[in-house]
């Protein structure tokens, strides 16, 4: 029997519904911290420290989180990762596309450089600069949205709506992320979560925010929708842009009608999808990982 390393800090609903699919396939699934691996560097040994893997590495190790902490913290734990591609070990989506997708500010310029349509976005270190922008984004009419460059799940994100909230913008560990606010067409506030698998749009849900903010872990409601198209496309377009096996994007449908991509997520949970679509995401998931990935048992 194969085995995979799950990088997990909390394996719940999600841990489970891969390791079941991981198991119907023949594989068996351990659940590890990237907290608590690390380098051993000595000769005649492997070097990397995977708990549960002393005596053999893993076939493949799934990302499923990737623990926040100082910059070391993270570059360690991405270390880990990449130490394992090195070493010809599929790690699925791989450290680099993890990377990409964490900092929203390469991932904003990513899409942009693909020629993608992603809102207008400023990433700085200077406050005065940052107050220019907004100011003048305010002036011509616009709302901005500021964000942590390494948030999720809508953590820490702010709208500016006008020049007193201009007190309180704040940066996040030194750096300003402000990006044009989108208007949503439709009634209320919305947008779409596709799911993107090798290539291919899987699945996708309109997500209905209470507020702007239109994330499930912030009490968006999930709508099922038909996959037209043109999101469709997009989406894996966007996924490609940021060389990701699988992706979870985020795209908002303005006022005009027309589609503009707002991140790509390398770790995108599917729970609240999957309850509006009738797809086994976990089972494409290990799947897609097995037979494109790992060599034949
Ligand atoms: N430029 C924007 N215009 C309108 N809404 C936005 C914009 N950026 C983010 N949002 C809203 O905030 C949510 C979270 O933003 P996102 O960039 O996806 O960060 P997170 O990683 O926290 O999910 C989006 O799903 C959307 O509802
Ligand atoms: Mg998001």
């Amino acid at each position: 029997m194969g085995r995979i390393v799950i990088f997990t800090d909390d394996p719940g609903w999600h841990g489970k519904q891969l390791r079941q699919a991981f198991a119907s396939l023949g594989y068996s699934s351990d659940y590890v911290s990237l907290t608590e691996c690390g380098f051993n560097i000595k000769p005649g040994q492997q070097p990397l420290v995977i708990p549960g893997f002393e005596q053999a590495l893993p076939d493949a190790a799934f990302v499923r989180g990737v623990p926040g902490g100082s910059l070391e913290e993270v570059v360690l734990y991405l270390g880990i990762l990449h130490a394992l591609k090195a070493m010809n070990i599929p790690v699925y989506n791989d450290g680099h596309a993890v990377e990409r997708s964490v900092d929203k500010g390469m991932t904003s310029f990513l899409l942009y450089h693909a020629g993608l349509p992603t809102p207008l976005t400023w990433v700085l270190r200077n406050r005065d600069d940052a107050l220019a922008i907004a100011e003048v984004e305010l002036n011509k009419g616009h709302l901005l949205i500021s964000k942590p460059l390494f948030g999720s799940q809508g953590e820490g994100i702010r709208r500016i709506e006008k020049t007193t909230d201009l007190f309180w913008l704040t940066h996040s560990h030194g750096v300003y992320y402000l990006q044009r606010f989108v208007h949503c067409s439709g009634v209320g506030f919305s947008d779409h979560r596709v799911f993107v698998i090798n290539g291919r749009a899987v699945a996708a849900m309109r997500r209905r925010g209470k507020s702007w903010l239109n994330n499930v872990a912030r009490g968006a409601s999930c709508e099922q929708i038909d996959l037209e198209p043109e999101l469709a496309e997009l989406a894996v377009r966007a996924t490609a842009a940021l060389a990701m096996d699988y992706a979870g994007v985020d795209i908002i449908q303005d006022k005009a009608g027309h589609f503009t991509i707002i991140e790509v997520n390398s770790i995108p949970a599917w729970k609240g999808l999957e309850s509006v679509c009738d797809v086994s995401i976990a089972d494409l998931l290990a799947k897609d990982l097995i037979t494109r990935h790992i060599r034949p048992l």
